[in-house]
C-alpha cells in the first residue's frame, strides 16, 4: 500500500493581486490535509474519493474530472500511457472550496502517491508543476500560489512566474482560522473581479499596488526579529480594507472578522478567494480560546488554530 499526503494552506497577504503579478505570502496548514492511498490489484485502475462523492474507473473518467486530470498529468510526466491495476483512495480533512487549498492538496497527494506506486520520484518543484496543470484546467487563471505553497510545504513569498522564495519566520505566530461555511468557487470570484478590473483598470491596479506594498512590509515583519509580531495584525487589517473595496469580501466574512477583532485579535482578514470561505485572525497565544469562542458565537461553521513557523 502506497500512501502520500499534502497539507492545506492559508494566504496571509496578497490574494487576488497575486493574479496580477503582485507579491503574496502564503503558509501551509498542517492541521488539515489531503491523503491518497494506492493498493495494487483488481481488474483496472479505480478511483474512490468519498469526500468528493466520486467512484469511477480511470478508463471511464469524464474529460473534466479533476482527479483523472491529476492522474493523466502524472502519467504524461512519467511518459506512460496507462497505469497498472490498482485502487486509489483519496481523502481530505480540508474543507472543500473555502480557500484552504483543498483542490491543490488533493492533486498533490494524488501525484505523489502515483509516483510511489510507479517507483518514480517527484521533487517538490515537479509536484508543484503537475498540480499547476490541474489548477489551470479548473480555475482558469491561477497565479500558482496554491500549488507552490502546498508542494513545498513551507511559508512562501510568491510572485507569479518567478522562482519560489521561501520565507523565514523569525518568530512563530498563531492564527485562528474561521470558516463562514459558505462555498464560493475561486473561479467565480476571480472572474467577477476580472470584469470589474476590465471596466476600471486604473482603480483596480491602484488597489493591487497598495496590497503589494502591504505584502512587502509583511515580509519584513515576518523575517525580522526586531518588528513586533502584532505589527502584522495591522497589515492584515489594511489588506482586508482593500479587499472589501475590491468587492471580494462578504457579510459573513465581515462578521467573523469583526468578532475576532472584538475578542482581541491583533488583526484579521479573509484568506483565499473570498466571497465566503475562511478568514484568518492573528492572535496573541493567550487569547486563542477567547477568539475561538467568539468566532463560533458569530456563526463560524468550523475553527482551526494553527502556528505559522
Ligand atoms: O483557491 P483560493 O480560494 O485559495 O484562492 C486562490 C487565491 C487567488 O489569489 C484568489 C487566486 C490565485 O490564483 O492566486
Amino acid at each position: 500500500m502506497i500512501t502520500a499526503s499534502a497539507p492545506g494552506k492559508v494566504i496571509l497577504f496578497g490574494e487576488h493581486s497575486v493574479v496580477y503579478g503582485r507579491p503574496a505570502i502564503a503558509a501551509p496548514v498542517f492541521n488539515v490535509s489531503a491523503s491518497a492511498q494506492i493498493e495494487a490489484g483488481g481488474p483496472g485502475f479505480r478511483v474512490i474519493a468519498p469526500d468528493l462523492a466520486r467512484d469511477f474507473w480511470l478508463r471511464d473518467a469524464l474529460p473534466d474530472e479533476p482527479l483523472a486530470a491529476a492522474i493523466r498529468a502524472a502519467l504524461a510526466h512519467f511518459t506512460l500511457d496507462e497505469l497498472p491495476p490498482g485502487t486509489l483512495t483519496v481523502q481530505s480533512t480540508i474543507p472543500l472550496g473555502r480557500g484552504l487549498g483543498s483542490g491543490a492538496a488533493i492533486s498533490a497527494a494524488v501525484v505523489r502517491a502515483l509516483a510511489g506506486f510507479l517507483g518514480r520520484s517527484l521533487s517538490p518543484a515537479d509536484v508543484s508543476a503537475l498540480v499547476f496543470e490541474v489548477e489551470k484546467l479548473h480555475h482558469g487563471t491561477p497565479s500558482g500560489i496554491d500549488n507552490t505553497v502546498i508542494a513545498f510545504a513551507q511559508p512562501v513569498y510568491f510572485i507569479k512566474e518567478r522562482p519560489i522564495q521561501r520565507l523565514r519566520v523569525a518568530r512563530p505566530f498563531t492564527l485562528v482560522i474561521g470558516d463562514t461555511g459558505v462555498v464560493a468557487p475561486t473561479r467565480r470570484v476571480v472572474g467577477a473581479l476580472r470584469q470589474r478590473w476590465q471596466a476600471n483598470p486604473q482603480r483596480y491596479e491602484g488597489y493591487f499596488d497598495e496590497i503589494a506594498v502591504i505584502a512587502r512590509h509583511a515580509k519584513l515583519a515576518i523575517e525580522q526579529e526586531v518588528v513586533a509580531v502584532s505589527a502584522l495584525g495591522k497589515l492584515m487589517d489594511e489588506n482586508q480594507e482593500i479587499l472589501e473595496a475590491m468587492g471580494v469580501s462578504s457579510p459573513e466574512l465581515a462578521g467573523l472578522i469583526a468578532a475576532a477583532r472584538a475578542a482581541g485579535a491583533w488583526g484579521a482578514k479573509l484568506s483565499g478567494a473570498g466571497g465566503g470561505g475562511n478568514m484568518i485572525a492573528l492572535v496573541p497565544p493567550e487569547i486563542v480560546a477567547a477568539v475561538q469562542t467568539a468566532l463560533v458565537a458569530a456563526g463560524a461553521s468550523g475553527v482551526i488554530v494553527t502556528e505559522i513557523r
